[in-house]
């Protein structure tokens, strides 16, 4: 979702580009099954940059314009959890069903890779900004509704047991 044409660019610093290659695998995936580019950026192709190829996604902004802040930092401390407690709740589970109903698959969802945007009296909302998709050796959860329901649902199980 376009909020106000705000984009980043990511480069990879180090080590290969084989996540980066996978991830935007799933994101052509993800474009044809045309979903909403809610709670994840959406991607706008590549650019080249004096640091190699970059991928050019929406950047999350807060609604005054200051890049949002990852989840991570929200639950570092008490005083902030607390402070937007109810608003994370709600976003956590509008996240889920996001997931769920998009068919999003995301490696093991860490909160340094999930933002939180400030977004006033909109309704709060969490965005995966990193590990999207699936690293299993063949991804059959990307093709089937089956397997990719209880990849998502997860259940405590490893994910690469159900699929
Ligand atoms: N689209 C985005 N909008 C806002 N902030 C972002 C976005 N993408 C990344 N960030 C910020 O940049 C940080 C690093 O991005 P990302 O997770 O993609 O890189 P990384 O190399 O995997 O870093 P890390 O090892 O910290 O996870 C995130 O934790 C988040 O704070
Ligand atoms: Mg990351």
């Amino acid at each position: 979702m376009l909020q106000n044409n705000a984009l980043c660019v990511k480069v990879v610093v180090a080590g290969n580009d084989d996540e980066t290659r996978r991830e935007k695998k799933y994101y052509r995936h993800l474009e044809k099954r045309n979903i909403s580019w809610e709670m994840i950026p959406e991607y706008h192709g590549d650019v080249e940059t004096n640091l190699g190829t970059g991928s050019v996604f929406d950047l999350i902004v807060d609604h005054d314009g200051a890049v949002a802040k990852t989840l991570e930092y929200y639950l570092a401390s008490n005083e902030k959890t607390e402070a937007h407690g109810a608003e994370l709740k709600q976003a956590l589970v509008s996240l889920k069903e996001y997931l769920l109903a998009h068919r999003i698959i995301t490696m093991t969802l860490k909160p340094k890779n999930i933002v939180y945007p400030l977004v006033g009296a909109v309704e709060p909302r969490l965005v995966v900004i990193d590990n999207i998709g699936n690293s299993d050796f063949i991804p059959v959860c990307n093709y089937n509704d089956f397997f990719a329901r209880k990849k998502s649902s997860g259940n405590g199980k490893s994910l690469k047991n159900q699929c």
